[in-house]
């Protein structure tokens, strides 16, 4: 029995979110540099894509590139954004073709100016796609977004747009990057590294985590049904007893 005939199309995951990583590693392996992963990255990313719009994913969440990620050497910097630009270029028609809308979150205006130009005409063309929602995380920082969160609501609160009393989850919810998103549900990492590194911190409270020990370079949609089946086993039980659940 083939892999993907093993997920139940009625129990998907409804925002799955991946940290991909091991660009670096993989070339090392190689003996290549650092660019030749991160190119070769970029396969896994639509291979990736498109499996998940395929099962009926709705959501898919992808850690493209982390506020901490500004401090990696200027070369591989200006790598990565000129390997943004070209990617967007080439694969919008893919987007277009498999109905798929492209988001972004994060500090969109630390981004050069030509990847952000790039980026919001993708986002524009693609606007009215319903398959599935693909969301970049460029420039993501979780403890950044949380920061802006608090900012935010201070300001409201300040000018007596809402009172203190009335904020609850929703409200925070709805000042995230994440606003149009639901909660994660499986949250992947690439690479045999068990930790989370900045990435949704808030909306990954009870999602479930799945490490695999693959470079993101190796990545392939058989893993993505693998991490699926797997999630598919769990029993999710958000503080509940088993038997409550029956
Ligand atoms: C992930 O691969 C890509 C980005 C963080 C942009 P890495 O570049 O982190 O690769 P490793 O972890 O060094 O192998
Ligand atoms: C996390 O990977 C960020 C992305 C995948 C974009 P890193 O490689 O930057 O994470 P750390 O530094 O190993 O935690
Ligand atoms: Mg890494």
């Amino acid at each position: 029995m083939s892999l993907k005939s093993q997920i139940h199309s009625t129990y998907l995951p409804q925002h799955i979110a991946i940290i991909m990583d091991g660009n670096g590693r993989w070339a090392k392996q190689k003996g290549m540099v650092r660019a030749f992963g991160h190119e070769n990255g970029t396969k896994s990313v639509r291979d990736t894509v498109e499996a998940a719009a395929e099962l009926g994913v709705k959501n898919l969440t992808l850690y493209a590139f982390s506020t901490e990620n500004w401090k990696r050497p200027k070369l591989e910097v200006q790598t990565l954004m000129k390997l943004l630009v070209s990617s967007l270029k080439k694969e919008i028609s893919t987007l277009q073709e498999n109905n798929i809308k492209l988001s972004a979150i994060g500090n969109l205006n630390a981004l050069p100016k030509k990847v952000y130009q790039e980026l919001i005409e993708v986002i524009d063309k693609t606007e009215s796609n319903t398959r599935m929602t693909l969301t970049l995380a460029l420039s993501y920082g979780s403890r950044e977004e949380l920061l802006n969160t608090v900012k935010e609501i201070s300001i409201k609160v300040k000018n007596n747009i809402i009172s203190a009393d009335s904020i609850d989850e929703s409200t925070i919810n709805k000042h995230l990057y994440t606003q149009n998103l639901p909660d994660v549900d499986l949250l992947i990492r690439t690479s045999g590294e068990h930790r989370i590194s900045n990435f949704l911190l808030w909306q990954i409270a009870y999602a479930e985590l799945y490490f695999i020990n693959i470079l993101w370079p190796d990545f392939t949609r058989e893993n993505l049904y693998e991490a699926i089946i797997d999630y598919q086993k769990r029993e999710r039980r958000f503080g509940k007893t088993s038997e409550q659940l029956k």
